[in-house]
Order: structure tokens, then sequence, then C-alpha cells
């Protein structure tokens, strides 16, 4: 019950490590980092963020010990391997632009991960995320059940959490998919979406269920024009969420980014689709029936991770 976060000395994965051990079912979670460097000074963020949550855990009461390190050592034989490691986007930037600094990163990253722990799992956050997590499972040589990629449950959240607030009713009666690649083209899927269990279409008139969606697909830059910088509350928790159903082998249904294979129609391409996560990581990718409108917003959409992935083979070959 070992959990490895790397880029846990920024906000996503010290998010994702805090997440984590307050769910307090981990036996321990490692927050690797580089060191950095502050006023000519070296730091270490992830070994500071490390003891401050720690130092939490007789408020919060859990058990789960957090560590922080810049030494790939300490990570051995972790269960599941969590990388947020990387840039985040800043106002006017998209996800892809991000592409050739967090590809390098990420591969490095795996590199290491893989050499100390070749049985772990790996969720990638880092983005541009498709594009991220294909480098992982290339990288890796890992079987495509144990690479993935956080995306949906963030942006199924981040849907939900505005059909909450629109409808006066509580997020937690709130179900809904989402599939697709982790940007503006993503698929909000307002077919599949209910309170509790009743279709959201009774209580929302289409425009308004429309600006929904366009804002959801958006969310992401909506956040970094308000911060100044990428999320990490929402993305930090939805990546704790994978982890506790993959370690406690929950069975759970949740978008995630997946390798598919012949799934939809696309080959070698990682895509937001539903999965089974537990032991072992994704047992099932779920192929739900689209209409012909739904099919081609996906096919858009994978059309779009597509071009980012040759941008990355181009800029691979260079
Ligand atoms: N090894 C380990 N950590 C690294 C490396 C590396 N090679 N390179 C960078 N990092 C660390 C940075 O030192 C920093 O602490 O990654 C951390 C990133 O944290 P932030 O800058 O706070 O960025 P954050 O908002 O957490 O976003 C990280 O997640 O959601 C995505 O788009 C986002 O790609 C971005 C990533």
């Amino acid at each position: 019950m070992k959990v490895t976060v790397v880029g846990a000395g920024g906000n996503v994965g010290s998010t994702v490590s805090m997440a984590v051990a307050q769910r307090d079912f981990a036996k321990e979670v490692v927050m690797v980092d580089i060191v950095q460097e502050r006023n000519g000074e070296k730091i270490y963020p992830s070994k500071g963020r490390a003891l401050d949550q720690w130092e939490s855990s007789p408020i919060h009461q859990f058990d789960t010990k957090l560590t922080g390190t810049v030494d790939y050592e300490d990570t051995a034989n972790s269960d599941v391997c969590v990388i947020t490691a990387g840039v985040p986007r800043r106002p006017g930037m998209s996800r892809d632009d991000l592409l050739e600094t967090n590809a390098n990163i990420v591969q490095g990253v795996v590199e290491k991960l893989v050499e100390k722990s070749p049985n772990t799992i790996l969720i990638i956050v880092s983005n541009p995320l498709d594009v991220m997590a294909q480098v992982a499972l290339e990288t890796s040589g890992f079987d495509s059940k144990r690479v993935m990629g956080m995306a949906g449950i963030l942006d199924t959240a981040r849907y939900r959490s505005f059909l909450a607030e629109e409808l006066n009713v509580s997020p937690k009666d709130i179900q809904a998919l989402l599939l697709g690649g982790h940007g503006d083209t993503m698929v909000p899927l307002p077919r599949f979406t209910t309170i509790a269990g009743m279709p959201v279409t009774q209580f929302i008139d289409e425009d308004k269920l429309e600006s929904i969606v366009e804002r959801t697909k958006k969310g992401g830059g909506e956040l970094v024009n308000l911060m100044g910088t990428s999320a990490w509350y929402a993305p930090g928790a939805a990546a704790a969420q994978m982890v506790e159903a993959i370690m406690l082998d929950q069975n759970r249904t949740f978008p995630c980014a997946a390798h598919l294979n012949g799934e939809y129609g696309q080959k070698d391409l990682f895509l937001g689709v539903p999965v089974k996560l537990g032991h072992g990581g994704i047992k099932e990718i779920i192929e739900v029936d689209l209409n012909d409108e739904e099919q081609q917003l996906l096919d858009t959409s994978a059309e779009h991770v597509h071009s980012v992935l040759k941008e990355f083979r181009k800029l691979m070959n260079k």
C-alpha cells in the first residue's frame, strides 16, 4: 500500500498526496520533486510539503505516512505512481503548448520510476494529458492496463458542480459521463447525465445545458485566467479517487484516459472513456453505444489528440 507522487512539491502533486493521506487507506505516500533554488538558496519543496502535511495528521486523523524526497530509491516497490511533474499553463496558453517541456520531464520521470517499481501502475496528470499518457506507456513498456491518465473524473466533476449550482441540487446526486481528449474538444454527453437517476434534460432547457457544456470544456482555462496558473484542488482530488479505486480494488467505473486498441474506432491512442478500475489498473474499457453525433464529436476529439501526438513524434525525431 505504497503510493508515489512525482511533482509533489508543486500544487497538483501535493494536493493528490494530501487527498490520498486524508482517505487513510495507504501505508505511505512518497512525495518526489527536484531540488529547486530560491534567492540563490537550495529548497526542497517535496520535503517541506510532506512535513507540513504529516504535521496535520493528528488534526485530520490519518495514519498514512507522508515523506518527501528527491531520491527515487525511496520510491521502490510503489503500488501506484502518480505523475504531476511538469510545467502548468499560464494565461493565454493551451495545454498543448506544454508539450515539449513536459514530454521530456515525463519521459525522465517514468524511466526512473519503473526502474525502482517495475510492477507499479502509472497515473499521469501532466499535460497535454492524453499525449503524456502515451509517452508514459511507450517509455515504461508496460501493458496498457497499467498506464492511464486522469482527466475525465475532473472534467465530469466540473460539469456536475456547474449543474448542481444551476439546478440547486446536491452535486452528490448528479451522475455524468464525458468522453474524449482532455481539452476543448472533450465530449460531455447530456444523454448520460442524470439527477438521482432522472435524465437531466427534464430539469434544464437545452440552451442552458449547452452553455454549461461549453463552460465545462473551457473549465481549465477559466481557472487559469482567475489564478494565473492551472487548477489543483479538483485535479488532486480526482487523481486520489483513482488511486483509491485501484488500491482498494473497488471496481469503480470512471471516465479515464485509456489506451484504445480498436475500442470506439480508435487505435493506439489515449482518449477519455469509461473504464473499470481496481487491482491491476484498468480491468475493462467500457464501450457505450454512441449516436452518430456523439461518435462524430469523439472522432474530432481523437483527431486533435492525434495531431498533438504527431507533433510529439516530430519533436522526438529532431
Ligand atoms: N522531476 C520531478 N519533479 C519535477 C520535474 C522533474 N523532472 N520537473 C518539474 N518538476 C516539478 C516542479 O519542481 C514542480 O514542483 O513539478 C512540479 C509542478 O508543480 P507546479 O509548478 O505547481 O504545477 P502544477 O499546477 O502542480 O501542475 C503540474 O499537472 O495539471 C497538470 O497542466 C498541469 O502539467 C501540469 C502539471
